[in-house]
């Protein structure tokens, strides 16, 4: 019901929110991408903004529908992720990194379409690894929490545990991507929040609009 979503609780906050995959390119018209839906980091700028959050949103490319009363910058690459970011990261309290990073880019990007003509019979493509940009993210006086994602197919606890320490984040959304039911494209999802010094809270399989409420609780309650 729509009256018990909306409320105030982030009137006057901007929250900063990262969703969808990004894309690198091999060629003109070839990409590497991955199979994120964008439907996570969606459901918690709508979330923030139901709260009375002014919400930037930067997003790759994805099926979804703009979310009204949401600012969106489409990006693609890592590289406009970073700068989107560094535009905005100034103006927010919280940042919430759900975008699925690329980790890697491809070395040298063909100006053209390549053809088959100029391999034979294989192909080897050239990677290097992408900055870590919630890693290496500088965080400004104003911004007060940062949320950063997992995505874990095996180990969940113990690799969201590293990724909260190394990527310096306030809170570790983990994903466990090893079921098919939830996760990627899904309109539900299973997490377990990771802070520090607070015992994990395991959500089982729900919508991800009801996770991006907790999540966005969460939120709230620290700003
Ligand atoms: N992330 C990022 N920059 C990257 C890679 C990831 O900012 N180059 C962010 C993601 O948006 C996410 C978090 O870091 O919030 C964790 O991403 P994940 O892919 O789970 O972890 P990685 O550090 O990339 O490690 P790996 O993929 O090897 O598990
Ligand atoms: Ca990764």
């Amino acid at each position: 019901n729509k009256q018990l979503e909306s409320g105030s609780k982030l009137s006057g906050k901007h929250i900063l929110v990262t969703a969808g995959g990004t894309r690198e390119p091999i060629d003109s018209v070839r990409f590497i991408g991955n199979r994120s839906s964008g439907k996570m980091g969606f459901a918690i700028a709508k979330a923030a903004y139901n709260q009375g959050a002014y919400v930037t949103l930067i997003s790759g490319p994805t099926k979804l529908p703009a979310i009204p009363g949401v600012k969106t910058i489409f990006i693609q690459t890592v590289d406009d992720l970073q700068n989107a970011i560094n535009e905005n990261i100034k103006q927010a309290d919280a940042l919430v990194m759900a975008a699925a990073v690329s980790d890697y880019r491809v070395a040298t990007v063909a100006d053209h379409k390549l053809k088959k003509s100029e391999f034979d019979g294989t192909m080897q493509l050239q990677l290097v690894e992408n900055p870590d940009v919630l890693a290496n993210l500088e965080h400004p006086d104003n911004l007060k929490f940062v949320v950063g994602f997992a995505a874990e197919s095996e180990n969940l606890l113990a690799n969201g545990q590293t990724k909260l320490k190394k990527k310096h984040v306030d809170m570790i959304v983990a994903n466990d991507i090893s079921k098919s039911d939830t996760g990627f494209d899904s309109d539900d999802n299973a997490v377990t929040l990771i802070r520090p010094e607070l015992k994990p809270e395991v959500i089982k399989k729900q919508s991800k609009k009801l996770i991006a409420q907790r999540i966005i609780d969460i939120i709230s309650d620290q700003l």
